[in-house]
């Protein structure tokens, strides 16, 4: 086992010494909240955009903000190195109780847990990854990121066996997202993703995309996006902050577009990076 050092509850620990009690109710029902956030050239890529979504989190679960930014920062530059991309995955549960209770418990002491991990996805990015489509069997709390992913990993799994790298999930026809990611089509050459609401996770790339397309004049349009109009678009990708912005080129077996990568994505993988570069220089 990999056994660099991790975070518990105020503490740097060996991955094999870092132990969390049967009766965490993170083990026991799934309740917290998690993170991930990039980090470039040793730097935590826009970490004021995931720290608001965390306290968003936390506050639609009912925990308490548990830090302010640089606390945060102190907290977790030092599970960063410098020599490639990585990620953080920070997870904040409601804490160990003594008894199995679903009503929360009076006293909470959440439990903190960060790692720090290599981003691999470089691969897939330039050839394009295949998708397939599957009904949307979440609950009615997607904007949460909660660790409770039941839904998401039994749709990601399908996708898998059938040999493709995400299912993009449909609910009454309407296109939400990926099982761990934003979707983004390219519709009459507007660049066009559903709108937020609490069906869909607030993706930080997917915000990044959207302020990089009206910065460049690339037209975009956040909208609700149908089947029908998945299945006929010109391009389409999945963003997310481990996977960057992957297009998809094949979908339920068909071809999307040409079958390859499109213009409009070379264009934003370019802006892209550029914008990670930027951060770094900063
Ligand atoms: N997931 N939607 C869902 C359901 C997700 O799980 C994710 C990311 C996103 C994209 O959000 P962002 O751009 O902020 O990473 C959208 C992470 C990477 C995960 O669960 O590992």
């Amino acid at each position: 086992m990999d056994n660099k050092i991790v975070y518990l509850n105020g503490e740097y620990l060996p991955l094999n010494e870092a132990k969390v009690s049967v009766l965490d109710r993170g083990f026991l029902f799934g309740d917290g909240v998690y993170e991930v956030i990039p980090a470039y050239y040793g730097k935590l890529f826009l970490f004021h955009e995931h720290l608001a979504r965390l306290n968003n989190s936390l506050k639609l679960i009912q925990l308490p903000i548990l830090y302010d930014e640089q606390q945060w920062l102190d907290i977790l530059n030092p599970l960063l190195t410098e020599d490639q991309d990585q990620y953080i995955y920070l997870q904040i549960t409601r804490g160990v109780v003594n008894k199995r209770d679903h009503a929360f418990p009076e006293e909470i002491q959440p439990t903190v847990f960060a790692m720090c991990s290599p981003i691999t996805h470089f691969s897939e990015r330039n050839k394009g990854v295949k998708a397939i489509t599957l009904d949307d069997t979440r609950w009615e709390l997607c904007h949460v990121k909660a660790t409770t992913l039941l839904a998401n990993i039994l749709l990601r799994q399908k996708a898998v066996e059938q040999d493709c790298a995400e299912a993009i999930l449909v609910k009454d026809n309407i296109v939400t997202e990926g099982a761990a990611s934003n979707v983004f089509a390219v519709i009459d050459n507007i660049l066009t993703t559903p709108p937020i609401n609490n069906e869909i996770l607030p993706g930080i790339t997917r915000q990044l995309i959207i302020k990089l397309a009206k910065k460049h004049q690339i037209p975009v349009a956040e909208r609700p996006i149908t089947l029908n109009e998945l299945l006929t678009a010109n391009e389409i990708w999945l963003t997310s902050s481990t996977r960057e912005i992957l297009p998809v080129v094949e979908l339920d077996k068909k071809p999307v577009g040409n079958g390859q990568p499109g213009q409009v994505w070379k264009t934003m993988h370019h802006l892209f990076q550029q914008a990670k570069k930027h951060t770094y220089e900063r």
